[in-house]
Order: C-alpha cells, then sequence, then structure tokens
C-alpha cells in the first residue's frame, strides 16, 4: 500500500482545519499524487484537553519521539510562536522530513536559516499558509510571477484588524467586542498584539518583499504601526469623507532602496482595498511585464488556512512521489539596501 505519512505539530485552530481537510480530501489525494496520506502523530501541548472526533490514539507530546520515526517524512508545523518550532523545524530537515508551516513569526526571522537548513538535506520547506491566510500569493511571487521585475506589493494582509475595523465602521462594535470576536473565530494570534499593533502583518510584508523582491528583507526592517490608537471619532470622520480605514502593509522596491511597511490608512470607497471586508484580504502586486495583478480571499481561520497547508502538503507528497526533492527551495537572493521609511 503506498502512504505517505506524517506528523502535525499543533491541533488548534489550524491543525484542525489540517486535520479535517486531510480525511476530508483523501480521495483527491490519491487520483493527484497516486498514494493515501496518513497523519501518524500529532503533537500538543496538553495531552488532557477534550478533542472531539479526533482519534486519541494519534495524539503525542514527546517530540523525539516524532523525530526518530523514519516513516514519517512530512512534518507539518501549525504550532505558533519562534521556540521550539524552529528547533523541531531544524531538526526535522537535518533528519530529511519536509517540512510545511504557516508560522510567519518564525520565517519573517528565521527564514533563510531554515531554507538553508532545506536544501542542505535536499528537503522542501514551504510556507504558503505564512502570508494572507487561504490566498495563494508566496507561489505566485516566486513561480507565477518569476518572469517580472516586481516594483510594489501592498495589501491588507491581517484578516483580525480587517475584520475590526469592518465591524467597528459597519456596526458600530467597540475594538474590544471586536477583537474577542475575531478570537473567538480563531483569527487572532495567541497574542493578538501581535495583529492590533501591526507586528503579524509587518512579518507577513518582509516574507513577501523577500521573495518578490529576491532579496532579504526580516521584521525589523518593516515599519510597523496598528490600529489601537483609531477612536470611534476617526471612524466617523473617515465616513463623514465617504472613506473607511484600512491597515495596508506595503513594500517598494525603488531605486534608492527596498521601503516596507504596515499602518492604517484612509481609502476613499471607491478604492478597491475598500471593499474587502470582514476577515478578507487582498494583495496588489504591479510587475513590469503583467502590469497590476490582485489577489483576494480569506485571511484568517480554520479551513481557509488549512487550504493553503494542504496546497503545501500535496506539493510535498508530489515531490516525494516523483523524487524532485528539494524542487522549491530556494536560498538564491541579493542583498538590496533597505530604506528608511518615509511616512
Ligand atoms: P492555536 O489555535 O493557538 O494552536 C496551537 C496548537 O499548537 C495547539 O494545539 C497547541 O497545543 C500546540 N502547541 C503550542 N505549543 C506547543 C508546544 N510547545 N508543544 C506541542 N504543541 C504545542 O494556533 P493557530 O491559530 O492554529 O495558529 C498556528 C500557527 O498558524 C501560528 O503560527 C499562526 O500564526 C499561524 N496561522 C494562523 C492562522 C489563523 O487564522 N489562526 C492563519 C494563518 C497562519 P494544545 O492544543 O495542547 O494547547
Ligand atoms: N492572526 C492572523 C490574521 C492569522 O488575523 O491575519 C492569519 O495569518
Amino acid at each position: 500500500e503506498n502512504k505517505i505519512k506524517v506528523a502535525l505539530l499543533g491541533l488548534g485552530t489550524v491543525g484542525t482545519g489540517v486535520y479535517k481537510l486531510i480525511h476530508r480530501r483523501g480521495d483527491v489525494m490519491e487520483r493527484t499524487i497516486g498514494a493515501e496520506l496518513e497523519i501518524f502523530r500529532i503533537l500538543v501541548h496538553s495531552l488532557k484537553k477534550e478533542r472531539p472526533g479526533i482519534d486519541a490514539s494519534l495524539l503525542t507530546d514527546n517530540w523525539q519521539e516524532i523525530l526518530a520515526d523514519d516513516e514519517i517524512q512530512i512534518v507539518i508545523e501549525v504550532m505558533g510562536g519562534i521556540e521550539p518550532a524552529r528547533t523541531m523545524i531544524l531538526d526535522a530537515l537535518h533528519a530529511g522530513k519536509h517540512v510545511v508551516t504557516a508560522n510567519k513569526d518564525l520565517v519573517a526571522e528565521y527564514g533563510k536559516e531554515l531554507l538553508d537548513a532545506a536544501e542542505a538535506g535536499k528537503c522542501d520547506f514551504l510556507f504558503e499558509a505564512a502570508v494572507a491566510g487561504g490566498i495563494p500569493i508566496i507561489r505566485p511571487l516566486k513561480q507565477c510571477l518569476a518572469g517580472n521585475e516586481i516594483s510594489e506589493v501592498i495589501g491588507i494582509v491581517n484578516g483580525t484588524t480587517n475584520y475590526i475595523l469592518t465591524k467597528m465602521f459597519e456596526d458600530n462594535m467597540s475594538f474590544e467586542e471586536a477583537l474577542a470576536k475575531a478570537t473567538e473565530l480563531g483569527y487572532a494570534e495567541a497574542d493578538p498584539t501581535a495583529d492590533v499593533e501591526g507586528l503579524d502583518a509587518g512579518r507577513k510584508v518582509a516574507i513577501m518583499a523577500s521573495i518578490a523582491f529576491h532579496s532579504r528583507v526580516v521584521f525589523k526592517d518593516v515599519y510597523t504601526e496598528g490600529i489601537t490608537k483609531i477612536t470611534s471619532k476617526d471612524i466617523a470622520y473617515a465616513k463623514e469623507f465617504d472613506s473607511v480605514i484600512k491597515l495596508l502593509g506595503v513594500a517598494h522596491n525603488t531605486e534608492n532602496g527596498i521601503e516596507v511597511g504596515v499602518y492604517p490608512m484612509l481609502l476613499n470607497k471607491d478604492h478597491p482595498l475598500a471593499s474587502v471586508r470582514d476577515s478578507f484580504n487582498a494583495v496588489f502586486v504591479h510587475g513590469d511585464a503583467v502590469d497590476d495583478a490582485m489577489f483576494y480571499g480569506r485571511g484568517a481561520g480554520e479551513l481557509p488556512t488549512a487550504s493553503a497547508v494542504m496546497g503545501d502538503i500535496i506539493d510535498v507528497a508530489r515531490d516525494i512521489q516523483y523524487h524532485c526533492n528539494g524542487r522549491i527551495s530556494c536560498t538564491c537572493y541579493k542583498e538590496l539596501p533597505i530604506k528608511d521609511f518615509d511616512d
């Protein structure tokens, strides 16, 4: 029987979505990759939590047991945070296991180290879900638009803040109430400060800029300003001018260097980004050949994020089946100067 065994690290919002999709799409997997995907182990923090609908025999809190198991070929990291996720991913890559992650904190800060480790081990290291949830944007930037000189990437790349701003505008909800709802819906980070202060969007901008501009942009290069200072007066003022407030992530490749930032902006209701509501995200890319391209979809939540993770898992499974290891991992880039962000 042809089986590809995977380990899931984390069974929270995203992990549960991946668990569901792997089971739901089993037939498609067999048809498209000619093998069955089997979740062999699930690493969690607490073995005592109630997890309805989950096969409890798969749960473990022992990472070393997963690492030592040669049958496990793909590790799916959906725990979040820097440590122990970074060490586990490096251990997995050094052991020749392919890795898929949704962890933007890690990719924005340690992307080069992880890609280097993947390349050295001839493994795949994929992270489509790390930016803009369910929207495919990493692969288009890396592959489909590779024939372009990309000069601009702009968008709404945080679902939580877009949900909060939508609720404050349309339902007169308070900031606190809207944040609580976004957390309940599984959009917010474990520490939602990262969302509301623009840090999460800043990490996503760093990842997109690195790929789009074939350079190396890390989180500390990104100017960040969140939405915590937006008051009901600001909302009323924006409405008076037929406008909305959106948290934008912006990356420009200029003659003087790369400029990257995240900040709230007043947009007229006619602007295409003004109609991006709820937890939806949208990313505009300008390339010298394609001109303008826009990507739109759910930027957070269980199944939209799991959809992006699944795409990566299927890609890796195809690599395993057709023996083209390391096809997607690539550490080639040229350092470009980073400009101070002009307000
Ligand atoms: P979450 O709901 O907080 O789930 C985290 C899971 O990881 C839990 O199952 C937890 O175990 C487990 N975990 C945490 N630390 C662990 C440790 N040291 N050892 C073993 N297991 C550990 O998080 P999430 O929202 O699914 O997010 C996961 C990742 O996806 C993050 O990197 C996040 O930024 C990213 N992401 C999330 C979304 C989204 O919409 N939520 C979208 C895109 C990307 P217990 O269940 O035992 O507590
Ligand atoms: N907390 C993130 C957001 C999850 O709201 O966009 C998706 O990356």
